[in-house]
Order: structure tokens, then C-alpha cells, then sequence
């Protein structure tokens, strides 16, 4: 199978594999245990946040392992409003949120918090005057995410963490998309608080972390917590954390080489899939976006037909959030950048990976042109 389908999911990479295996063999101790086993965990536990910490630009004193970027997501929201909960209730987002942002503000507005969904242009960009006028004396937090999973736009955290900051309100980023991929300067965008998942960059699935500025307050979200400062509770998956640190030392380096060569692999991947009877548009921003992200619509096709067609000949593409999937809903991304509902059932998502090659695309598209001109023919 090609696959094409790595914002949802990547493979792990072997060396992760095999630190995995090393840690969960030798040295299996509990983190929090006093003996010489949980002392030898407890300094791979330590030494890993502070790695995370130093790609982040943060302390390592600011990072909680959690299971993932749902999980931080959720915990880092809850954790600061409930340190927090005397400047008022109300909190600034987008519509372009993943899901465990947007179910956790919809669970909020039931406990009597007010949201503004900040609208974006058509290319999925904040419209910065409009986060400025939505900011209201009580104003608590804003979580705007960085990077989007579907058209691969790229936030402006730096001017937006800018505007947050002279209102001191909190800024919590999902960058589950964005970490390994981009820079990412917690310092830099004035930043509290981040998520990132370690399943996105060839790391063990279940396994992420959250960044909180450790100049902010917060308090746990289950009282009594005592793993991970009381951030998290739950014996610490120390392996999971050394594999999924494994892999960022793994990516990090070659992030900026990587998005080069996925710029090269879009721009032949689109223009190969144009026909005379069909015409291929990009969705999404033309700049400033993720280059591994490409999203597509083939005007007058279902996304859904093209998602079967592409997996009945072995390549495994998604039409948009793979947390969508079974559900035919059309992208929420795509109707707030202002598509009609026809349009974002039309999309689909091709997602480009450490492991894909020129021979890839070139299979794709020649896959591709095969039953488009097939399905155009029968028309
Ligand atoms: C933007 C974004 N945030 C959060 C998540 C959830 O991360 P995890 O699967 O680690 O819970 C995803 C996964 O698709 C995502 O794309």
C-alpha cells in the first residue's frame, strides 16, 4: 500500500522501536519508586523532559508527559482555568479546533463559560483585527491551534501571542500538527501552554506531551494526582516517553530539509493529477503552510468515492480528520473557510511522510489518472 495519510499517523521508527524495547526490558522500575529501579526510570523520565523542553524553547520544569495530544488538550484547558478562575469566563477560539478542543469549549459553555470563535479567510488564517476586538475584560483564555491537519495552514502564534499578551490572557496552542515539523518557540509566541503528540512524529501512539509556562498557575484536574506535579495521574509510560523522545531527536534535524522536499513532491503530485476531463484544486493556503499537508478537491466528485477508489488500488489517502472517519460529515475546516457543504464533502487529504519517495507519487498519479478517466468516461 502507498501511503499517503501520515497527518494522521506515521510508523514508528525503528530506532524508537528499539529504545521502546530497551527501556521497557531493562529498566522497567516505576518512576516514582524509591529504589535503585525507580531512580534509574525516574532519570530517563527527567532527561526526556528536559529534551522536549530544549525543542520547545521552554523549561523543562514546564513539561507534563501525558497520552497524547487529546489528553493535553483537554488537561491543559481545564487545568489553567481552574488556577485561574478569577478573571472571568469567557474564552477566545476558532471553529478550526480538533476535536478534543472543541468538545472540551462545548462541554465549558455548559458550565457557564462564554466562547468567540474568531473568524479565519479563506485560506484558514486568523484574522488578527477580530482576535483583537473579541478580547473582553474577562477574557481568560484563548486556544488557538497552529497548524491545521486538514489545508496544513500555519497559525501566526508570534502575533497572536503578541495581542494576547499585552491583555495578560492565557494562550494555549494544539501544535500536534506543527511539533517536528516546524519551529516551534514557546518564548518567542509568548506561549502558556502547548500540546504535542508523539504518534505524528514516528513515536508510539499514546504517548505525548503538554508545555506549561511555569509562571502561570494551574491545579489539577483530578485532585490528589501526584504523578507528573499532579498534572496527570497514572503510572509514568517511561518506555513510551524515551521512544516518543527518540523520534523528535530523530525528526528535529531534518524538519526544514524534510518540508523542502515534501514542496517538491506537492508540486509534481498536483500537477500530475490534472486531467482534460477533470479539474484537481488546491485547498488551502498558497504559503506559510505545512508542505506534507495537501488538501485537494476534484470538482463534481465526492471525496468519499475518491477515498474508496484510491484504497480499492492500494493507496490510503482520508477525507480530512481521520477522527471523522465513519462519521460522512463535510469538513468543519473546510465550511469555515467558507466552502459550501458540496465543496467540503469534494475534499480530500493527501499526507506526505519521512518514508515517501518520487516512485510513490508517480504510482499515485498514475493510480489516479486510471479510474478518473474511467469514472469520467462512464459519466
Ligand atoms: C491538531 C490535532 N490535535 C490533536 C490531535 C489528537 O492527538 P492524539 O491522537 O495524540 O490524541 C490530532 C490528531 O489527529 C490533531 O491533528
Amino acid at each position: 500500500m502507498i501511503y499517503l495519510d501520515y497527518a494522521a499517523t506515521t510508523p514508528m521508527s525503528e530506532k524508537a522501536i528499539n529504545i521502546y524495547s530497551q527501556v521497557a526490558t531493562n529498566y522497567y522500575g516505576n518512576s516514582s519508586s524509591l529504589h535503585d529501579m525507580g531512580l534509574v526510570s525516574q532519570t530517563i523520565l527527567e532527561e526526556s523532559r528536559k529534551t522536549i523542553a530544549d525543542f520547545l524553547n521552554g523549561e523543562a520544569k514546564g513539561v507534563y508527559f501525558t497520552s497524547g495530544g487529546s489528553e493535553s488538550n483537554y488537561f491543559a484547558i481545564h487545568s489553567l482555568l481552574k488556577g485561574n478562575n478569577k478573571k472571568g469566563k469567557h474564552i477566545i477560539s476558532t471553529k478550526l479546533e480538533h476535536s478534543s478542543i472543541a468538545n472540551t469549549l462545548a462541554d465549558l459553555q455548559n458550565d457557564g463559560y462564554e466562547i468567540t470563535f474568531v473568524p479565519v479567510n479563506t485560506e484558514g488564517r486568523i484574522d488578527l483585527d477580530a482576535l483583537a476586538k473579541a478580547i473582553r475584560p474577562d477574557t481568560v483564555l484563548a486556544t488557538i491551534h497552529h497548524g491545521n491537519s486538514e489545508i496544513g495552514t500555519i497559525q501566526d502564534l508570534v502575533s497572536i501571542g503578541a495581542i494576547l499578551k499585552k491583555h495578560d490572557i492565557i494562550f494555549h496552542s494544539d501544535c500536534v500538527q506543527t511539533f517536528g515539523k516546524i519551529e516551534i518557540d514557546v518564548n518567542r509566541a509568548n506561549l502558556d501552554s502547548i500540546s504535542v503528540s508523539s504518534h505524528k512524529i514516528y513515536g508510539p501512539k499514546g504517548v505525548g506531551a503538554c508545555y506549561i509556562n511555569p509562571t502561570r498557575t494551574w491545579k489539577p484536574v483530578i485532585p490528589g494526582t501526584t504523578h507528573e506535579n499532579g498534572f496527570r495521574p497514572g503510572t509514568v509510560n517511561v518506555p513510551g516517553i524515551a521512544a516518543f523522545i527518540t523520534a523528535a531527536e530523530e525528526i528535529f534535524p531534518i524538519m526544514n530539509s524534510e518540508q523542502k522536499r515534501f514542496q517538491g513532491l506537492r508540486e509534481k503530485l498536483v500537477h500530475g493529477l490534472q486531467g482534460d476531463s477533470w479539474k484537481v484544486s488546491q485547498i488551502g493556503p498558497t504559503s506559510n503552510r505545512l508542505e506534507h499537508i495537501i488538501g485537494l478537491s476534484i470538482a463534481g466528485i465526492e471525496g468519499q468515492y475518491i477515498m474508496l477508489e484510491c484504497n480499492r488500488y492500494g493507496v490510503a489517502i482520508s477525507t480530512g480528520s481521520a477522527c471523522s472517519v465513519g462519521m460522512q460529515k463535510p469538513s468543519k475546516t473546510l465550511l469555515a473557510i467558507g466552502k459550501s457543504t458540496e465543496e467540503a464533502k469534494q475534499f480530500i487529504r493527501l499526507s506526505l511522510g519521512k518514508l515517501t519517495t518520487d516512485a510513490e507519487i508517480e504510482n499515485t498519479i498514475n493510480i489516479f489518472q486510471s479510474f478518473l478517466k474511467k469514472h469520467c468516461n462512464d459519466l
